[in-house]
């Protein structure tokens, strides 16, 4: 029996001038499940992130969360549903330390009205409580070693492993990442792979992922959805996906 749907797609459609980046994408998301985004370049995949992370509005077409429709609801009220995103090139605060930078991402995330912050009798207690959540997952992204280190002395891949931090410390329900192994060595791609599945299995996070290399990222997802010129062409286990000859030929032919 598989479980509902934390997310859904149904026939969107987001056209560019006379481009049509999504063509009716419909996809559904597991919880708890990573499910992927390939295709070759300008199949639609980025658009379709921006679309669901509410950066872009569609043309039509619906995006539906928790069967709520949340199609044209501004990204910070996604936000707040649980529904965050990374991008494909970090962008942290790249003078504060790895804590601070987790610091801010929090407070970002939270209501700081000026009254809130004064009416509240246990500010610092919040704060603690914000750097006990903070070291917490920096354990568990394996980067508590580096809390003290500014963001611009960190390399490529620990820099994606701040920005899945950040992205933490929100609480999120469904994570939305574009490429967070794109431009990382080998060994710290794996890394960050078993992460994504570790963060799966122990807080039940759920992910949609885009990535383009298949030679480390397939074995980590449970879900594939293939796309092309706008459209889904397959979907299914990697396995699946991967032998179904129309992937093949739309890899070949661009
Ligand atoms: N803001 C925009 N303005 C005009 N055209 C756009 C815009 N964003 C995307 N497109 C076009 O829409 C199509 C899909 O682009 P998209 O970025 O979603 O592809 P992608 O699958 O993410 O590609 P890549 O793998 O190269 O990142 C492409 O033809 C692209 O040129
Ligand atoms: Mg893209």
């Amino acid at each position: 029996m598989v479980d509902d749907p934390l997310l859904r797609t149904v026939d969107l459609e987001k056209h560019f001038g006379g481009v049509k980046a999504l063509d009716g994408v419909s996809i559904e998301v597991e919880p708890a499940k990573v499910t992927m985004l390939i295709g070759p370049n300008g199949s639609g995949k980025t658009t379709l992130i921006n679309v669901v992370g509410g950066a872009l509005r569609p043309d039509g077409g619906k995006v539906l969360y928790r069967d709520e429709d949340i199609t044209y609801l501004p990204p910070h009220e996604r936000y707040r549903r649980g529904i965050v995103r990374t991008f494909q090139v970090p962008k942290p605060f790249r003078s504060l330390s790895v804590l601070e930078n987790l610091l801010v991402a929090s407070r970002a995330g939270l209501d700081t009205s000026a009254a809130k912050i004064l009416l509240s009798t246990d500010w610092a207690k919040k704060e603690e409580e914000l750097i006990e959540k903070a070291f917490r997952i920096l354990e568990l992204l394996n980067i508590d070693h580096l809390w003290d280190t500014r963001a611009d002395q960190l390399s490529g891949g620990q820099m994606k492993l701040l920005e899945m931090g950040r992205a933490l410390m929100s609480e999120p329900s469904l994570l939305l990442l574009d490429e967070p192994v794109a431009g990382v060595n080998p060994t710290l791609a794996h890394d960050i792979m078993s992460h994504i599945v570790k963060l799966r299995d122990e807080i039940g996070l759920t992910f949609l992922i885009v990535e383009h290399r298949l030679d480390i990222t397939l074995q980590y997802v449970d879900r594939v959805y293939a796309m092309h010129q706008g459209r889904v062409i397959s979907h299914g286990t990697p396995e699946e996906v991967m032998s179904d000859p129309k992937v093949v030929e739309a890899y070949l032919g661009d």
